[in-house]
Parts: C-alpha cells; sequence; structure tokens
C-alpha cells in the first residue's frame, strides 16, 4: 500500500487536505498529534438531525451524541431560532454584579425542576468549571459558617469530574492524567461503583470523618467516563442519608447524567436525592454552546450572605458565565424536553437500545454490556496494547457511517435523547460487523489497519 508521504510526493502541488490543514494548525485534546492524521478523523463540515456530515458529504449517525452533549439532533429548528432571536438582542454581558433578562427567565423554569432545595445558579461555561466551583464553595461554606477543618472531599473510584485541577484531583486518575500527580491536591476516596462494598465504605468513612469534609462528591447513578459502572440507587441514597445524618454537604455532579440521559431528568431524582450542590453541564443546551451551572441550596446560598465587599461573599466567577445565546437556547431547550416528552421518550429507546445491545454478549471479545437509560458501554477484552482494541473497532464503525469513541477498551454509546429504533439498529448492527471486521482472532480481519481504514479513499 501506497503511504501518505508518497501519496503526497506524487502529488507535490495538489492542494492540502483539510485533515493535513488541521494537523498543521490544530491541537486536539485528549489526541495524540502525531498519529492524528493516521487515525483518520471527520472533519465535519454541517450537520442534521443525527447525522454529522463531513467535507466530503460523508453522513455519520452521532452515536455519541458529539460527546455526550447533544441531546435533540443538530440544527433543530426551535433551538436555531432561539439563537437567532437572541443575536438580534444581546449575544453576552457580564453577570458579575449585572444581571441578564434571558438568565433570569432561564433560572426561573431551571430552579424548580431541578432536585435542589430553594436552588440559587452559578453559572459557568464547562462542566469542570461547574465542579471547580461545587468544590469551592463546599469549603467556603464551612470557612463561612466558623467550621474549622473541613477541608478534605471524599470522592469514589472510577470518577471522573473533568480536566481542570481541582476536578481532577477529585477524579480517580487514568485516561493517561497520572502525570499530574504531583498538582492533585489529596482527597480520601472509597470504591467506585464496580465494587459491590463501595456503598459501606463510603458510608463509614461519612460517619468516621465527618469533622473533615467538606463534601462527598459523587456522580449519582452512573460513573460515566470512569467506565460506565452503574449503581443501585438504593445504594447512592444511602450515602445521601448519610451525609444528611453526619452533616457532611453532598455534591451531585450531573453533568453527564443531566437534562434525561438516564430516563430522568436527574439522575438524583432516580436515587431520591436532594444534594447540596448540583453540578450541570453537557446537555444544558442541547449541545448548542457551552454552559453549565453550579446549584446550591438555600442553606449553603445562605452562608455566604454578608456585609457589601465582606469576607464572606464567593470570590469567583468567568467571563463568560451566563452568556446570554447560551442561555436562550438553554431556556428553549428546557421547553422542547418538556413539550417532545422526552424523559419518556428515553425510557422506550433505553429499554430498545439495552435488548439489543444485550446480544453482542455472544460476540468473541465482547466481556460485558453495562450503563442505563441512553449511556451504555460495551466492554471487550483487550488485545495488544490497552484502548487498542477499543480503537480499531470504533474507527471500523466510523467507515461504516457511525461515530463512536472508545474510554479505552470500552465502546460508549451515547445517541442523542430522541433517537428511534432503526437508528438503535443502525448503531448495533453497525458495532457487531466493527467488532467482527477488526477481530484479532479472525483469520484475517479486515480493518485492523487504521491507514487502509481511510473512509476517504
Ligand atoms: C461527570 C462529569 N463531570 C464533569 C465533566 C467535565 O465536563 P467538561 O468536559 O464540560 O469540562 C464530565 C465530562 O465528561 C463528566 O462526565
Amino acid at each position: 500500500m501506497i503511504s501518505r508521504d508518497e501519496q503526497r510526493s506524487l502529488h507535490r502541488d495538489a492542494p492540502l487536505g483539510w485533515v493535513e490543514r488541521d494537523a498543521r494548525v490544530v491541537w486536539h485534546g485528549f489526541t495524540q498529534m502525531t498519529s492524528y492524521e493516521q487515525n483518520v478523523p471527520v472533519i465535519v463540515e454541517r450537520a442534521e438531525g443525527h447525522e454529522l456530515i463531513d467535507v466530503d458529504g460523508k453522513r455519520y449517525l452521532d452515536a455519541i451524541s458529539s460527546l455526550w452533549v447533544n441531546t435533540l439532533g443538530h440544527r433543530r429548528r426551535e433551538l436555531d431560532e432561539a439563537l437567532i432571536d437572541q443575536v438580534g438582542k444581546v449575544a453576552h454581558s457580564t453577570m458579575l454584579g449585572n444581571g441578564s433578562r434571558v438568565v433570569v427567565e432561564l433560572s426561573e423554569e431551571l430552579a424548580p425542576r431541578l432536585p435542589v432545595d430553594e436552588p440559587h445558579l452559578l453559572y459557568a461555561s464547562d462542566g469542570a468549571a461547574a465542579v471547580e466551583q461545587a468544590l469551592k464553595i463546599s469549603f467556603q461554606y464551612w470557612v463561612n459558617s466558623g467550621v474549622e477543618g473541613r477541608t478534605t472531599y471524599l470522592v469514589l473510584g472510577d470518577a471522573y469530574h473533568g480536566d481542570t485541577v481541582g476536578s481532577l484531583s477529585l477524579g480517580a486518575g487514568g485516561f493517561g492524567t497520572d502525570l499530574f500527580d504531583p498538582l492533585r491536591f489529596g482527597v480520601i476516596r472509597a470504591p467506585g461503583y464496580a465494587d459491590p462494598l463501595w456503598c459501606d465504605y463510603a458510608c463509614a468513612v461519612v460517619r468516621e470523618r465527618a469533622a473533615s469534609l467538606a463534601a462527598v462528591v459523587i456522580e449519582p447513578l452512573v460513573q460515566a467516563a470512569g467506565g460506565l459502572h452503574v449503581a443501585d440507587p438504593a445504594d447512592v441514597a444511602r450515602l445521601a442519608h448519610a451525609c444528611r445524618q453526619a452533616g457532611v454537604l453532598l455534591v451531585a455532579d450531573e453533568v453527564a447524567t443531566g437534562f434525561g440521559r438516564t430516563g430522568s431528568l436527574f439522575a438524583s431524582e432516580r436515587c431520591g436525592i436532594r444534594p447540596d450542590l448540583l453540578c450541570l453541564g453537557k446537555g444544558i443546551t442541547g449541545g448548542y454552546l457551552p454552559m453549565s451551572v453550579t446549584a446550591a441550596s438555600g442553606r449553603v446560598f445562605q452562608a455566604f450572605l454578608g456585609e457589601d465587599l465582606g469576607e464572606r461573599t464567593f470570590y469567583h466567577g468567568h467571563s463568560y458565565g451566563g452568556n446570554a445565546l447560551a442561555a436562550a437556547v438553554a431556556l428553549r431547550h428546557l421547553r422542547l424536553l418538556d413539550e417532545l416528552a422526552i424523559v419518556k421518550h428515553v425510557d422506550r429507546a433505553a429499554s430498545y437500545l439495552g435488548e439489543r445491545l444485550a446480544g453482542l454478549v455472544s460476540l468473541r471479545g465482547v466481556e460485558g454490556v453495562r450503563g442505563v437509560g441512553l449511556i451504555r458501554g460495551v466492554a471487550l477484552a483487550s488485545s495488544g496494547l490497552p484502548g487498542r482494541r477499543g480503537r480499531l473497532v470504533c474507527a471500523e464503525a466510523v467507515r461504516r457511517g457511525v461515530v463512536l469513541r472508545p474510554l479505552g477498551d470500552v465502546v460508549v454509546i451515547v445517541p442523542p435523547l430522541d433517537v428511534g429504533r432503526a437508528e438503535c439498529d443502525r448503531i448495533v448492527d453497525t458495532l457487531i460487523s466493527a467488532i467482527e471486521a477488526t477481530d484479532p482472532e479472525a483469520a484475517n480481519p479486515g480493518g485492523a489497519d487504521l491507514e487502509a481504514a481511510d473512509p476517504r479513499v
């Protein structure tokens, strides 16, 4: 097979392709740029509904909802209109010391839906920033309350809360981030949901070390990026109860699970918990614009009230927090979720997708299927370098027109919330053929060579 460099030298005067142009100037997150081009990236130009369309016009079903942010498909008419309407008013104005009409309207509609008592909403742009806010608020809550020594956090194994240094400290590591260990602050870590005894351990820490805990931080119901491990909702409720009894704040990170993903508007509802702080992001704008929010309960918020310019103030805020364009889309999106009865739809779609995926366990090399609602994972047996099998299978699925992305050797399936049965079939059938085509034990696995898997040739 002719190599890329050889191809290029044959066509020395040919204009650079989009992938080459991209690699020259863009640095992609969680991506080794040396092999970026060989791993056949899709360069998206536009989208329609659930499909992304690349620069060559090829269509791909977006089965990871553009990293779990997209809820109702791309170019949704109602959301486009809300955005255009807001552009005609104002795009952005600061939330530091001033307000924004559309943010007030959004907050008034969001607050009653949240599983938080008397919430006050502090906006930011990314999920990690919402988590940072929660950890700083919970820390200062105790300072403002005149309680000393509550300076650490109880978090779980397999947790993922984002990539900023604070959220990274709460997370369990992995994904190549262990080199940052010297930057991480210390936390107390209980086992994750994959351990059946996680809750007993976590509750014992809460009882015994309450006096040193600023907060317990969890992803309620499902640990998403940590491998799609699902908890018994009763265990999550038990931990919340232990926190309440010991007077420890509970932070629910619903950046991944919020806005219907697990079959209820928020996973906290499924678990019957009302956290003191709730972090939301990703789906809040239906996947249109970066927005995140930390919702603090009335009890927490009250602890920050005091004299003007006084020490009780929360001295924190992001330039783009409460962006008006994002707020307008988030408001329309919230109403649309109701109008479309999307939570009911997720339940139906999830049981169909779950049934279809259950069939995969009979395939060679599939170790198990897990997840909840429309956030699912298919665990593959590693072959060679950890993560390589996941990479190959997903590359093959992309070649066949379905965008999938692995977490190590777990293929993640997070379709839009209004996904249909035929699309679930397309995802599962493509995944089956991708697994079979790249089976390392098959005589001549197709697609095993990523260069040969280029969808553009
Ligand atoms: C539970 C959870 N918290 C926080 C984050 C970080 O969000 P962001 O990537 O928007 O910073 C993620 C991202 O996947 C997440 O799954």
